[in-house]
């Protein structure tokens, strides 16, 4: 039986388990899935030893997605441009660092219809959870991709990192001036109850609106979306199994079938 571990702190919250635990189940997988708690400044040597073990992979959750970054001795592409990593592969005595966050996204978008190919697309945000998204954001082709941040620095610097790109950075105040076919929170500001400075009048019927956060009750930004009556409203639960999925996909070479275990997520969300 091969074991691999979610590291976080907290982490007790984490359904990585529950999730994985499934997905082994559903493609007959031989694996092991548990959660652990890691003390702060305490995780390259918690990994390591896990490592010494015989453990195979890791998720790594907040706050140690850019520590695990910095302990891998090869890193994909999508982990370089996003700067932190959320799955480790241990394989012939060395690391493995990628980042699912932005496959899960994408797969969580296409899955649920919603057109990114040509698509004008505002990413609110631009802390870790916006860097993540953005190449593979790109790699499906929109017409243009906005970051918009309160610190308008932080969204400029994402955006100088993809020459020929068609990827600009702007204030909220910008943004709100202009035309968007989806919009994706990437802010935290959903999790201390405050919505996106966002004009709601930049939501119609033709607007899809994402959410990257995910809880019982619709997120501040998704109940401006309802009472804007947008094309579509969707929170981030399809990305945590997303991305779930391609980490999975990564160590296992299978891929998992996600929608039944979205739809016990939901069931668990709504009790
Ligand atoms: P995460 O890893 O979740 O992205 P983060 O790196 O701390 O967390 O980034 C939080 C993001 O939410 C940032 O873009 C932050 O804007 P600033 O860069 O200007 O700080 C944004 N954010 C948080 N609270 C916000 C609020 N009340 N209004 C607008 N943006 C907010």
């Amino acid at each position: 039986m091969d074991h691999y571990l979610v590291y976080g702190n907290p982490i007790k919250q984490s359904k990585s388990p529950f999730i994985h635990t499934a997905f082994a189940k559903e493609t007959n997988q031989n694996i092991e899935y548990k959660s652990q708690l890691a003390e702060l400044g305490e995780f390259e040597q918690t990994v390591k030893l896990f490592i010494k073990g015989g453990g195979k992979g890791a998720n790594v959750t907040a706050p140690f997605k850019e520590e695990a970054m910095a302990m891998c001795d090869e890193l994909s592409e999508h982990a370089q441009f996003s700067g932190a990593v959320n799955t480790l592969t241990f394989k012939n005595g060395k690391i493995y660092g990628d980042t699912t966050d932005g496959v899960g996204l994408v797969s969580d978008l296409l899955s649920q219809n919603v057109q990114l190919e040509n698509s004008r697309i505002l990413l609110l945000g631009a802390g870790g959870a916006s860097k993540g998204v953005v190449l593979p954001l790109l790699h499906q082709k929109p017409k243009h991709l906005t970051i918009a941040n309160r610190t308008v620095s932080k969204a400029e610097t994402i955006a100088q990192q993809y020459a020929n790109q068609p990827i600009t950075a702007m204030s909220f105040e910008d943004a709100n001036k202009q035309e968007f076919d989806l919009i994706i929170n990437a802010t935290s500001a959903g999790l201390t109850g405050n919505g996106v400075p966002i004009s709601e009048t930049l939501i119609s019927n033709n607007t899809a609106c994402y959410d990257m956060t995910y809880g019982k009750s619709l997120t501040p930004f998704l109940q401006m979306a309802t009472k804007q009556n947008a094309k579509q409203i969707i929170d981030g639960l399809g990305m945590l199994v997303g991305q779930a999925a391609e980490s999975f996909y990564l160590w296992r070479g299978v891929r998992p079938e996600t929608s039944k275990v979205l739809n016990e997520l939901r069931k668990e969300l709504n009790q």
